[in-house]
């Protein structure tokens, strides 16, 4: 999960890193009260800046600078709303504005293809980072690090000394390289970046730009981290799936596609791609129920994926273990019942495995004119996909 620059100098702010003070807003009038309070408690400059998670926000006009309430009011008023990368400002940080004698850049990194953690540092900051690495590498240190120790003052020192800074220079600088490696550690971070980490012209250091990226396998360690996920922008049926606990990704396509086991799903898509190939469909999704799926978990499924408006058709592959076919079948039966009137999609379903000849009774015996019972994976995935190229053909998507 990433942050928003807001939620990273939050965090930031708990582990001592020093940030300067802000607010967030989601209005003009919001920021226009927000600069007047920064300004009363004795800032003498304001940033307004984007909240998007993507970078180059300076570039794309979404950082400016105000010197009064009603100049931050009028920054704000250009800011919300503008569209940086794709991404649609709703919510301002104003923040006070830094002095800024000097910017660098610092970051702490999980290197996936070395199997450590990277320590990356510049002292010339600020600039996007991957053209510095690309036309200038020599002027960005890159220090790995022993995961054990991460950073304490002697390893601190020595990244500033890779990264040009003499020696005068580092005493400030270094009790904060401690505190984002502290972050990193203790927030399960995979990436903790400042750019720019800045010296002001009275000589304090600030982290006046952040960006985080938490470990999403860690966070049954960290229960507080739950406020941070952006309800907003998350796909909503992406939500729904991860609170039934169910394993799902949407897709770009029109076939829904629901199985028992992740191995089984896989190549369920691939042959369903493949099927879908010269009619012009793909699957719309994975979603794995599990092994020992029960009936009500096929039923949110099924919920989940018909209530889908890009799906057109289903494709219900499974392989009774566990949980027997008998019991997938009464589940497609009741998911149904449940849905009534708005189930009104195609249900190519496969079943295999444990007590098939029962399972496919109990659909033979219900006679659901939704669903088409087909007995092997590659002809149940070619009927999914003509059935979805069908819909589409009748009824093209609106957009
Ligand atoms: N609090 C601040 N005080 C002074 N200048 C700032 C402040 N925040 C940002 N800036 C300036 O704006 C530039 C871009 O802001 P930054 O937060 O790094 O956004 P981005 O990296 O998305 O462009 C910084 O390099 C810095 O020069
Ligand atoms: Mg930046």
């Amino acid at each position: 999960m990433d942050l928003y620059e807001y939620q990273a100098r939050d965090m930031f702010r708990k582990h001592g890193v020093p940030v300067l003070p802000g607010l967030t807003a989601t209005t003009v009038e919001e920021a226009r009260t927000a600069a007047t309070r920064l300004l009363s408690d004795g800032a003498e400059l304001l940033v307004v800046k984007a909240q998007v998670k993507t970078g180059g926000r300076g570039k794309a006009g979404g950082v400016k600078l105000a010197y009064t309430a009603a100049e931050a009011a009028e920054k704000a008023e250009a800011i919300l709303g503008l569209d940086i990368k794709g991404h649609i400002v709703k919510t301002l940080l104003i923040a006070s504005g830094a002095d800024i004698a000097e910017e660098y850049y610092f970051s702490i990194l999980l290197d996936r293809s070395n199997r450590r953690y990277l320590a990356m540092c510049s002292r010339e900051g600020g600039m996007d980072i991957e053209t510095l690495a690309k036309e200038r590498p020599e002027a960005l240190a890159r220090v790995p690090l022993n995961p054990v120790i991460g950073i304490n003052d002697q390893v601190a020192r020595e990244i500033l000394t890779q990264a040009g800074f003499p020696a005068e220079r580092q005493d400030p600088l270094i009790p904060v390289l401690v505190l984002l490696w502290e972050t990193y550690r203790d927030e399960d971070a995979t990436l903790v970046e400042v750019n720019p980490l800045v010296t002001a012209t009275d000589g304090t250091v600030w982290a006046v730009d952040g960006k985080v990226s938490l470990d999403d396998n860690a966070r049954f360690r960290h229960p507080e981290h739950e406020e941070l996920v952006d309800r907003a922008t998350q796909d909503p049926r992406e939500a729904l799936a991860k609170e039934a606990g169910l394993n799902y990704v949407r897709l770009e396509g029109e076939v829904g596609i629901i199985g028992n086991g992740a191995g089984l799903v896989m190549s369920t898509l691939d042959v369903v791609a493949m099927a879908g190939e010269d009619l012009g469909v793909k699957p719309a999704n994975f979603l794995d129920i599990g092994g020992g799926a029960s009936a009500e978990v096929m039923a949110k499924g099924l919920d989940i994926i018909l209530g889908d408006e890009q799906v057109r058709s289903v494709f219900v592959n499974v392989f009774g273990g566990i949980t027997a076919c008998d019991k997938v079948a009464e589940g497609i039966i009741g998911a149904l019942e449940v849905l009534g009137d708005s189930a009104t999609k195609p249900l190519v379903v496969r079943l295999d495995g444990n007590k098939v000849a029962e399972g496919r009774a109990i659909l033979q015996a219900a006679n659901h004119p939704l669903i088409h019972m087909v007995e092997t994976m590659d002809d149940a995935a070619r009927r999914a996909a003509e059935l979805a190229a069908e819909a589409v053909a009748s009824q093209p998507a609106q957009n």
